[in-house]
C-alpha cells in the first residue's frame, strides 16, 4: 500500500512550491438555480425504495461550444437525489460502466459495513452489484453518496461522481417550510474544457478548482421569497466553505445527521469543511435585497507558496419579502451517548519522505499510512467510546468515520478546552492544526469501518485507517 500510495502521487515531486496555473475557460453564469433531479422509486411496495444507479462517462457542456467528459451517476453531475423515509429499505442495483473499479459509499448512513461500499468490496468495470439496507428510526438527515474504491476515490469524485441522499423524518417540526438543496462542488478545468488532473499542489493541499459549483451550475441565481430551509452539502475534495450571505442572518437547524435540539439563531457565517452538511433557515423578510452566497476567506494552513485566500461568490441571492414562518424553539431530543467505556487516540500528521531521490508527502494516522489489510482500532459493538483526535500537522484535516453519527464533546487548542456549543449528530468534524477534538462515538453493526481525512487527496495518500467492530 505504501508503493501504491507512492504511485498515486505521480507528479508530486520537488519543487512543490508552485502550483501550475491553468488558464480557465469562461463558464456562463447567472442562470436560475436548478433543482437536483430526484431518482424515481421503481417499487410499488410500501417502505421499499428501489432504483438503478449507473456510473458512466458522459459528456456535458460547462463551456459554450465545448464538450467536457465527466463521470456521472445516471448521467448527471451531481447525480440524482435519493430521497427516502426513516424505516425504508433501500435497494440499489448499481452498474459500473467506468474503466476503473468503484463502489458506492453511503456517506453518513447507519448501515452494515458490507453494504457501505468499502474499498475492500470493489465493483469491477463492466459488472454490477446490489446494495440493500434499512434506515432506522431517528436517521433523518442530510447525507450523500460517492465512490470509495482503493486509490481512486479523489479522481472519481472530482470527475463528477457524487450525489445527495436525504432521509425524511416521520414527524418533521419544519415540514411547513419550503426546501432548497444546494450541493456545492468544485471544478478544475484545463483551457480546452477537459477536467484537469491533480497536480503536485493538489496532492499536497487537496484539489481546488477554478470554479465552485452549486448543483452543477456556476454562479447561479437563487430567489428566496419569505422563509426557506436550505440543505447544504460541501461535496468538494478540499475546499473549506466559510459561508455567508454577505452579513444577512440565518439560523442553523441541522448538521450531518439531522436536526439540532434547538435552532442556533442570528448566524452570519458558517464553516463547512469538506464532506460536512448543514441545514439552515433563511428568512428574507426584513432583510430584502440582493445578496450573495459567499465563501469567505478561511486559512486552512496550506503548504508552499499559495496565493492568499479570497472570498468567492458561489451564487447570487435575491431576497424578497414573503410569508415568514416561525422556527420552533425545540426541534427534537438528541440522546446522550452515555458514559464512555473505552478511549482511543488518533493523531493526524504529515511527513516528508524521500524515496528514489524524490520528495513526497505522507499523510498519516498514528504514524501509519493506510493498509487495507491491517486493522488499526478494535471496538465493541454498541459500546460508547471517547476518541481524541489530534491534528499534529500544519493544515486542517476533516476527520470522518463511516457507519455512524458521533457527538463532539469538546475541542482543545493551546491548552484551552471549549465544550461543544450544542448537541449535534456529526460524521465529519474538522481539526485545526494543533487542535484536539474529543468525540463520543458508538458503532451498532459488526465489521470493518473506514475512518479518514475527507480531503480526498489525503485519503488516497494514506490518511485512512480501519476500525474493527465486534
Ligand atoms: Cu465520504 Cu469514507 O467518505
Ligand atoms: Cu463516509
Ligand atoms: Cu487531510
Amino acid at each position: 500500500s505504501f508503493a501504491s500510495a507512492q504511485e498515486s502521487m505521480h507528479g508530486m515531486m520537488m519543487p512543490m512550491m508552485r502550483a501550475e496555473t491553468i488558464k480557465a475557460p469562461l463558464l456562463p453564469h447567472g442562470a436560475v438555480l436548478q433543482e437536483i433531479a430526484k431518482l424515481a422509486n421503481q417499487s410499488k411496495q410500501p417502505n421499499l425504495f428501489k432504483a438503478d444507479v449507473t456510473a458512466a462517462p458522459t459528456e456535458t457542456e460547462f463551456v459554450a461550444g465545448k464538450k467536457t467528459t465527466v463521470w456521472a451517476y445516471n448521467g448527471s453531475v451531481p447525480g440524482s437525489l435519493i430521497e427516502v423515509n426513516e424505516g425504508d429499505t433501500v435497494e440499489i442495483r448499481f452498474i459500473n460502466k467506468l474503466s476503473q473499479p468503484t463502489t458506492i459509499h453511503w456517506h453518513g448512513l447507519p448501515i452494515p459495513p458490507e453494504q457501505d461500499g468499502n474499498p475492500m468490496d470493489p465493483v469491477l468495470p463492466g459488472t454490477e452489484h446490489s446494495y440493500r439496507f434499512t434506515l432506522p428510526e431517528g436517521s433523518a438527515g442530510t447525507y450523500w453518496y460517492h465512490p470509495h474504491p482503493h486509490e481512486y476515490t479523489a479522481e472519481q469524485v472530482y470527475k463528477g461522481l457524487a450525489a445527495p441522499f436525504i432521509v425524511r423524518a416521520k414527524d418533521d417540526p419544519l415540514k411547513n417550510i419550503p426546501e432548497r438543496n444546494l450541493m456545492i462542488s468544485d471544478l478544475k478545468l484545463n483551457s480546452d474544457a477537459t477536467i484537469a488532473n491533480n497536480d503536485g499542489n493538489d496532492w499536497m493541499n487537496g484539489r481546488e478548482g477554478q470554479f465552485v459549483l452549486v448543483n452543477g451550475q456556476y454562479q447561479p441565481v437563487v430567489e428566496v421569497k419569505g422563509t426557506e430551509r436550505w440543505r447544504i452539502w460541501n461535496a468538494t475534495s478540499a475546499r473549506y466553505l466559510n459561508l455567508s450571505l454577505g452579513g444577512r442572518k440565518f439560523t442553523l437547524v441541522g448538521t450531518d445527521g439531522g436536526l439540532l435540539e434547538k435552532p442556533v439563531r442570528d448566524l452570519q457565517v458558517l464553516l463547512l469543511a469538506p464532506a460536512e452538511r448543514a441545514e439552515i433557515i433563511v428568512d428574507a423578510t426584513g432583510q430584502e435585497g440582493n445578496a450573495s452566497l459567499v465563501a469567505e476567506p478561511y486559512n486552512r494552513g496550506k503548504m508552499g507558496h499559495v496565493a492568499a485566500e479570497k472570498s468567492i461568490n458561489i451564487a447570487a441571492v435575491s431576497l424578497l419579502a414573503g410569508q415568514s414562518i416561525a422556527i420552533p424553539d425545540t426541534l427534537r431530543k438528541i440522546d446522550d451517548l452515555g458514559e464512555a467505556k473505552a478511549t482511543k487516540k488518533m493523531v493526524f500528521s504529515e511527513a516528508m519522505s524521500m524515496a528514489n531521490g524524490q520528495h513526497s508527502m505522507l499523510f498519516l494516522i498514528n504514524g501509519k499510512s493506510f493498509d487495507m489489510h491491517r486493522v488499526d482500532f478494535t471496538s465493541r459493538i454498541h459500546e460508547t467510546e471517547l476518541w481524541e483526535i489530534t491534528n499534529k500537522s500544519d493544515m486542517d484535516h476533516p476527520f470522518h468515520i463511516h457507519g455512524t453519527q458521533f457527538q463532539v464533546v469538546e475541542t482543545e487548542l493551546n491548552g484551552i478546552r471549549t465544550p461543544a456549543p450544542y448537541k449535534a449528530w456529526k460524521d465529519t468534524v474538522n481539526a485545526r492544526p494543533g487542535e484536539t477534538v474529543r468525540i463520543k462515538i458508538r458503532q451498532d453493526f459488526p465489521g470493518l469501518r473506514m475512518l479518514h481525512c475527507h480531503i480526498l487527496e489525503h485519503e488516497v495518500q494514506g490518511m485512512m485507517a480501519i476500525q474493527l467492530v465486534e
